[in-house]
């Protein structure tokens, strides 16, 4: 079995390539198979909705078993902002940098009992022979920090400290988050997802 992991983001490549290493499945990225990068709209209301509108855009393009997913972060205290924008938040002027002190700055003077969020992953593999869509869904609840602590990962690891962990993902390397994160959840029931697959 061959799977196309659709993202430009080579780390998310090598983070598949990891979590399915004992499974009989060649794991492909874009660049192997010269498919560039799609302007895919991301109009869905759900991360499950951009995950499925992702992976089928993808495998419509590649004609091959394609894996696409969507995440975000969650902040209770900004009713679920940014959420399914959170690649996006404060608008295209913003880097990651920005985009955390953003956040922080929309949550000064919320105490820490309110300051709850959490990361959430959507994984959707669609099959370009029937058209049919599989979804996992990972979740780690945490804390929105006050200021930044570490600088590893991307996005707002430096500000989210999981429940029960006194760092934050940026005081993590992969081998501690990866196992914990949204995205990890999700990605340990790929293994039962493509059994399924190929039962069907
Ligand atoms: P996408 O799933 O690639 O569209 O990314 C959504 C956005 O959510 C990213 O650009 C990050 O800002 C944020 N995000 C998703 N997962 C993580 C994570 O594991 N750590 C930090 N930020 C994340």
């Amino acid at each position: 079995m061959r799977l196309l992991i659709a993202t430009q983001n080579k780390g998310k490549v090598a983070e598949y390539q990891n979590l399915l290493a004992d499974l009989d499945c060649e794991i492909v990225g874009l660049g192997d198979i010269g498919l560039g990068n799609l302007d895919v709209d991301e109009t869905g209301t759900t991360f499950e909705e951009n995950a499925i509108i992702k992976a089928r855009a993808y495998a419509e393009a590649s004609n091959m078993l394609t894996l696409s997913d969507d995440s975000g972060i969650v902040v209770d205290a900004l009713n679920g902002e940014p959420g399914i924008y959170s690649a996006r938040y404060g608008g295209p002027g913003l880097d990651d940098g920005g985009r955390r002190r953003l956040l922080l700055s929309n949550l000064l003077g919320v105490p820490n009992e309110q300051r709850t969020a959490h990361f959430t992953c959507v994984i959707a593999v669609v099959d370009p022979q029937t058209d049919a869509a599989y979804t996992a869904y990972g979740q780690v609840d945490g804390h929105i920090m006050t200021e930044e602590r570490g600088n590893s990962g991307f996005g707002y690891d430096p500000v989210f400290q999981p429940l029960g962990e006194s760092r934050t993902f940026g005081q993590m390397d992969a081998a501690e988050k990866d196992p914990i994160s949204h995205r990890g959840v999700a990605a340990k029931q790929l293994p039962a997802i493509l059994a399924q697959i190929e039962a069907d």
